[in-house]
């Protein structure tokens, strides 16, 4: 028979077995480097949290799954895109993960959050689309980077499009959130200065998708066109509800690209002939983007999209910064600063960080023709954004 002192000798023994293999493991295969995904992976944006992943890890693979020479490992969290959650949701990564970095997400009010516990606990976050002006702006900090837009770039970029095609007075409707605000702003912003103006500005609480209201109050207001921010599901159900309102034939429907990105199957007809503005397009013809779309669809049986495009490319980001420090995610500064100085191979077409930490890029005009928003040129080279309040505090 064992002795209680026996059996805890044995248990000692065991335990001092398991740290010493543990530790010479840690001098052959350094620690892996852990990235935290917190995307909505149900709900209206279900798609483009998935999209995001998809892009982010094809690039991962590109490099051998190592980042720096680390292996990369995943955790997830689905957001459901919502912001009530997101503290605790967050909390989790940074808590009880304790990840090397966060990759999320693309609801604006959840990044909002994020963005915070990121500043507070100094977590690495890299934003993949949520285009909050905030989270560039006054919320700007060294360990916060976004390969995406802020909602105001596609959407000031419309703005001047639509008042250059001679549209005088525009109806706007959007979810009522950060996102849907702002981009409703920066598209006013765009249209005054081409001449013209928004006369009404229609809301429905996110993520509603009852829009019969709105289409009898547009019908009403009779404009000569209309702008509109939705994305992902509740994009797919406006677009068709507008066509089958019968409004598209009379009152043209614009909006900035992710009313059609990602959704033109499901869309069909009723977005045939749309055009968006949007920091991609399908087919681009490069050798870049072709080389990305075909590893993508190979890979995932699936035709990227924007979103694809921006978690593609917060992995190529993060891989530049730690090929600098090699895999050493605790030389910050430097690893930083190879960030801020990246030229991002992207498949939208190269792009640079601004100061706050957002791209400086090109924006498309897209015209939908049959499953793809087919580029007619870019609109605006080379938009960077006003970065309004962002005062970049030194990376500690
Ligand atoms: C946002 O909340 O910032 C947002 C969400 C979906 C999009 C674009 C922006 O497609």
């Amino acid at each position: 028979m064992t002795s209680t002192f026996g059996r805890r000798r044995a248990a000692l023994a065991l335990s001092i077995c398991l740290s010493l293999s543990s530790a010479a493991g840690a001098q052959t295969a350094p620690a892996k480097i852990k990235v935290g995904f917190m995307l909505p992976y149900s709900g209206t944006y279900a798609a483009l949290g998935t999209a995001i992943e998809n892009g982010f890890r094809l690039q991962v693979q590109e490099q051998g799954g190592r980042f720096g020479g680390r292996e990369v490992e995943y955790v997830r969290v689905d957001d459901e895109s919502d912001p009530s959650k997101a503290v605790d949701n967050v909390g989790k990564l940074i808590k009880r993960d304790q990840v090397d970095v966060i990759v999320g997400t693309v609801h604006s009010g959840v990044a909002m959050a994020m963005a915070r516990a990121a500043k507070e606990s100094g977590t690495l976050l890299v934003i993949p689309n949520a285009g909050a002006d905030a989270i560039t702006g006054p919320m700007c900090a060294p360990n916060i980077f976004r390969t995406s837009f802020s909602n105001w770039q596609p959407a000031y970029t419309m703005g001047t499009v639509v008042g250059q095609r001679g549209h005088r007075k525009v109806v706007t409707v959007t979810w009522k959130y950060a996102a849907g605000d702002e981009s409703v702003k920066g598209f006013a912003e765009g249209l005054q200065k081409s001449g013209g103006e928004v006369v009404k500005d229609l809301t429905v609480p996110f993520p509603n998708a009852e829009f019969q209201a709105l289409l009898t109050e547009i019908a009403a207001a009779k404009p000569d066109a209309v702008y509109a921010f939705f994305a992902g599901a509740g994009a797919v159900k406006f677009v068709k509800d507008y066509a089958a309102a019968g409004l598209g034939k009379t009152i043209p429907l614009y909006g900035p690209g992710f009313l059609t990105d990602g959704t033109l199957e499901a869309q069909g007809e009723s977005a045939q002939g749309m055009f968006t503005t949007l920091h991609y397009a399908d087919a681009l013809g490069t050798p870049r983007d072709d080389a990305f779309r075909l590893a993508y669809a190979k890979t995932w049986k699936l035709q990227p999209d924007v979103y694809a495009v921006q978690g593609y490319d917060a992995a190529q980001a993060l891989a530049v910064g730690f090929k600098a420090v090699g895999g050493d995610a605790s030389k910050r500064r430097e690893l930083i600063a190879a960030m801020e100085a990246a030229r991002i191979d992207s498949p939208r077409g190269a792009f640079v960080f601004s100061k706050a930490h957002n791209p400086v890029q090109d924006v498309y005009l897209r015209r939908v023709d049959g499953n793809v928003n087919k580029s007619q040129g870019v609109a605006i080279k080379a938009l960077a954004d006003p970065a309004r309040g962002c005062r970049m505090p030194a990376a500690s």
